[in-house]
């Protein structure tokens, strides 16, 4: 097989419109239908990208021509296509967040592997050649033991964008505010970089706009090791800033709007404060280098193309189920901790979460 025929699901909303228009595009991919729940929508898409559409998705799910589905519709609505297209024996590319919890998360998982097909998930930004970098130089211990990491992910939105979609802004719609919406690709490449913490200490709120969910969020993560962690995400802060900085024994980086460096110091933090010649204050001299290469962005067609090629190649593509997963967990500990007031460990406990989210999703309120 060199090409993979895809139908996109929900492929009239806005990601929707850019899968259906990359897969279109792409060399391994052909775009074999769209479906959407606005018909008309997707009947002219489909007109104007020479593809087919489909008006119900169990009909483009039994259509053998289809190899492979992507998911654009809002996240609650991720799980019952995914099992649907599992069923049909389809691969499954959905976008993040997996699902809107952790439980689902794990159904999807499980089901792809019990169907034999392969499950990845939109995370573009781990296509980024800095963070591949960063990433092959933690997995080879460039890094050394990490005892400190930090991820601020500030950014803004109107009440208008809330207002944008019924489905915004709402633990039904949404299944929790900026962590699983915006901060979610952060999350991803925070926890893909620094690892899971050991354990979640948090705090959400609804400062800024008229919402049921987060848009403020702030944790204290606890790592197996001992280290400590800082995660910050918002949509309430105008101009955006993103910072992602993991501090080990061995070298520091830091990831910014603006530029990527390493620090460097002469010999291991560790050995150096063990010497036994050191003057009360003395600290190790540090290399600071920039570490850009290439461009620092990536798009969904990295990860579309991608996915593609791990049905061609038969391996996992670069976010499978498991990894998206991860950031999910982490996302829904620390609203888990901020609407209880309690210190979390991770494994999240999949029934006490699904116990809250039914009662945010009856209208309590959050931090009540
Ligand atoms: N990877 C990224 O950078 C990125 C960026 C934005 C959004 N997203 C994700 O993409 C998903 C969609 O977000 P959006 O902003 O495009 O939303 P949107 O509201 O613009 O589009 C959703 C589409 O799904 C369709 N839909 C709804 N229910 C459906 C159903 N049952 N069957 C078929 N179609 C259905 C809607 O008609 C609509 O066309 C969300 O999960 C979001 O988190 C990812």
């Amino acid at each position: 097989m060199e090409q993979v025929s895809i139908g996109v699901v929900g492929s009239a909303g806005v990601i929707g419109q850019k899968h259906a228009a990359e897969v279109a595009e792409l060399p391994n991919t052909r775009l074999a239908a769209v479906h959407d729940l606005n018909a008309e929508a997707a009947g002219q898409q489909a007109a104007a990208l020479g593809t087919r559409s489909y008006d119900a998705l169990g009909d483009m799910l039994g259509d053998p021509g289809v190899d492979a589905v992507t998911i654009a519709t809002p996240h609650p609505l991720h799980l019952g296509v995914a099992l649907d297209a599992f069923a049909a024996g389809k691969h499954v590319l959905t976008e993040k967040p997996i699902t809107a919890a952790p439980s689902e998360a794990d159904r999807m998982v499980s089901a792809a592997a019990e169907a034999g097909v392969k499950l990845g998930v939109v995370y573009q930004n781990r296509f980024r050649p800095d963070l591949l970098l960063i990433h092959e130089m933690v997995e080879g211990g460039e890094l050394g033991e990490l005892y400190r990491t930090l991820l601020d992910a500030a950014s803004f939105r109107s009440q208008a964008y809330y207002d944008s979609g019924g489905w915004r802004g709402t633990w039904d719609g949404e299944g929790g505010g900026v962590l699983l919406n915006q901060g979610i690709h952060y999350i991803d490449m925070f926890q893909w970089l620094g690892g899971m913490p050991a354990a979640v200490t948090g705090h959400v709120s609804a400062l800024m706009h008229d919402i049921e969910v987060e848009d403020s969020a702030s944790a204290l993560l606890e790592y197996p090791n001992g280290a400590h962690g800082f995660l910050h995400c918002n949509t309430t802060q105008a101009p955006s800033q993103t910072r992602l900085e993991l501090w080990g024994e061995k070298a520091g980086v830091v990831v910014t709007d603006h530029e990527v460096k390493l620090y460097r110091p002469e010999v291991g933090l560790r050995d150096f404060s063990a010497r036994e010649d050191a003057k009360p204050f003395d600290k190790p001299d540090i290399s600071a280098l920039p570490l850009m290469p290439g461009a620092r962005t990536a798009d969904h067609k990295d990860a579309i193309a991608d996915f593609a090629q791990s049905i061609i190649d038969d391996r996992d593509p670069a976010a499978p189920g498991e990894e998206g997963v991860k950031g999910l967990e982490l996302a829904a500990a620390l609203i888990y901790s901020g609407c209880t007031g309690q210190k979390v460990e991770l494994p999240l406990d999949r029934d006490d979460y699904d116990n809250l989210l039914d009662e945010l999703r009856g209208g309590r309120k959050l931090g009540a």
